[in-house]
C-alpha cells in the first residue's frame, strides 16, 4: 500500500526530474546570450511581470520562423521585447519585425531591448491597443508568422486578423490556450470566455492545420 508521504515524494520526485530536464535542454539547445538576458533583467527591474515566454518556447519559435522562412513577423502583445528578440532573430534578410504593446513603458523597455540585442534594424514596436493597430497594418501584411500574446477576451478577433493577414503556410501561434485545463471547461471570466471562443475556432476552421503543444 501507498502511503500519502511516498506519493508525495514521488510527485516531488517527478517535478524534480521534470526541472533537471527543462534545464539541460534549455542550457544545450535554448541559451541566452546577453540581449536576452538584458531583456529580462531590465523587465523585472522595471517591475513588469515575468510572464514572458520561456527560452525553450523562444526557440521553438524561432525554428517555426525558420522553418517558413519567415521574411515577415508580427507579434500581439510585447511586454519587455523577450519573444520579440527570440523571433527577430529568426528573419531572413532584409525581414522584419513588427511587435504591438498597448503600454507605452513597455514599449520604452522593448526599444532598449531591441537595441541591446542588436535588432533594431529589423524589429520594432507600435504602440496602442493592438484592435486598433491591427487594421492600419493591412497593407503590410501578409505575416509569414503571427504569434498572439496580448489580452486574452479578444484572441477570437486577434485569431480574425492574423486568418486575415496570412498566405497559405502563414504560422499563427497564440500562447496561454491550454491554462492548465481550464480551456476545456465553461469560462469563468472573459478573459477565459475569448480563449475557450479561440481553441473552438481554430480546432473547427477548414483553412487552419492545427496542433497544441502543453507546457
Ligand atoms: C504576456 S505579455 C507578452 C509577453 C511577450 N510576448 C514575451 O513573451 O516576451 C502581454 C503583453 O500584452 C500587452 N497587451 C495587453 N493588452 C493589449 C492590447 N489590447 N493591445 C496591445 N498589447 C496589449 C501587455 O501590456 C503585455 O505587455
Amino acid at each position: 500500500m501507498v502511503n500519502d508521504n511516498s506519493e508525495l515524494s514521488g510527485l516531488q520526485q517527478q517535478a524534480k526530474t521534470r526541472q533537471h530536464i527543462v534545464e539541460e535542454i534549455t542550457r544545450k539547445f535554448a541559451a541566452e546570450d546577453e540581449g536576452l538576458k538584458h531583456a529580462v533583467k531590465a523587465a523585472k527591474q522595471a517591475g513588469l511581470p515575468e510572464i514572458q515566454i520561456s527560452p525553450i518556447q523562444g526557440k521553438f519559435l524561432q525554428l517555426l520562423a525558420v522553418a517558413c522562412n519567415a521574411q515577415k513577423i508580427l507579434e500581439i502583445g510585447s511586454l519587455g521585447g523577450y519573444s520579440g528578440i527570440w523571433l527577430a532573430r529568426a528573419l531572413t534578410a532584409n525581414g522584419h519585425f513588427i511587435t504591438l504593446e498597448i503600454n507605452p513603458s513597455h514599449a520604452e523597455l522593448v526599444r532598449n531591448a531591441f537595441a541591446q540585442a542588436g535588432v533594431s534594424d529589423r524589429a520594432e514596436v507600435r504602440v496602442g491597443n493592438a484592435l486598433d493597430l491591427l487594421p492600419l497594418l493591412e497593407h503590410e501584411a501578409p505575416f509569414d508568422l503571427i504569434f498572439i500574446d496580448a489580452d486574452k477576451p479578444p484572441y477570437p478577433q486577434y485569431l480574425d486578423w492574423a486568418l486575415r493577414f496570412s498566405r497559405p503556410g502563414s504560422i499563427i501561434v497564440a500562447d496561454n490556450c491550454i491554462r492548465s485545463g481550464k480551456a476545456f471547461e465553461e469560462p469563468q471570466d472573459e478573459g477565459m470566455a475569448g480563449i475557450v471562443a479561440y481553441n473552438k475556432r481554430i480546432a473547427s476552421d477548414p483553412r487552419l492545420m492545427k496542433a497544441w503543444l502543453a507546457s
